[in-house]
């Protein structure tokens, strides 16, 4: 009886952790889904990879800018395994790595441009000032997601990866994905990828 007692308290106490954890789980798929923003919208060709679930929602890796007349803005972002590999260090990243390439039209924030003007004029003289506005940008509308996704045995013959790209949710063709790999192919000794981890 009397250990019986014992034994009721852990199991208990194990019990609460479960129904925590499930509600946890419940609440964060359900948080993940609507945050994504973009619908699934079908399979990118080529590789037969869908649009990853929350990828919106995963950890920065890195930010980078290209010059006009592109003009975008750029976020790198990892999921778990990719991040927990970009920390420490390893290289070849393992299956089930996903990288994603968020970009945005470079686009002028005149609320922000009017907010700091006076200031930057009365520290660094209205020239300077309005070189400093004039190349201060944030991101615009979206232009397209892109994704490399590790699988070493089904992407063998890439290097490994898998390559997708998505605008407004929806997959792009195979012209565009022909391109991918052998663009990435100078950074072999990285495992294909360019963009290294911003501390
Ligand atoms: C003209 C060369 C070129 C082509 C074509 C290209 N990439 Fe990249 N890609 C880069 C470079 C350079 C970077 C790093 C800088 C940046 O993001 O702008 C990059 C970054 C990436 C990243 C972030 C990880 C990394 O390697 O830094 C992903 C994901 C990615 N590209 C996917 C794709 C996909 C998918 C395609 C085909 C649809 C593609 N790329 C086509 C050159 C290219």
């Amino acid at each position: 009886m009397k250990l019986l007692k014992c034994l009721s308290r852990p199991l208990g106490f194990r019990e609460g952790i479960i129904v925590v954890a499930v509600v946890t789980l419940a609440g964060s798929v359900a948080y993940v889904a609507p945050a994504s923003g973009q619908a699934s919208g079908g399979v990118a060709p080529t590789y037969g990879i869908t649009l990853p679930q929350g990828y919106r929602d995963w950890t920065l890796i890195s930010v980078a800018r290209v010059g006009g007349p592109l003009n975008d803005m750029r976020a790198k972002l990892g999921n778990d395994v990719a991040i927990r590999a970009y920390r420490d260090g390893k290289l070849p990243f393992p299956d089930g790595t996903i990288i994603a390439r968020l970009a945005w039209n470079q686009s002028t924030s005149e609320e922000n441009n009017n907010a700091v003007r006076a200031v930057l004029e009365r520290g660094l003289g209205p020239d300077t000032a309005q070189k400093v506005l004039a190349e201060s940008f944030v991101a615009g509308a979206p232009s397209n997601v892109q994704f490399m996704v590790k699988d070493s045995n089904k992407y063998g013959s890439t290097g490994g990866w898998g390559f997708a790209q998505f605008t407004d949710g929806k997959p792009d063709g195979e012209a565009v994905l022909k391109t991918c790999f052998a663009c990435h192919a100078p950074a072999k000794d990285r495992d294909f990828v360019f963009t290294r981890y911003s501390r």
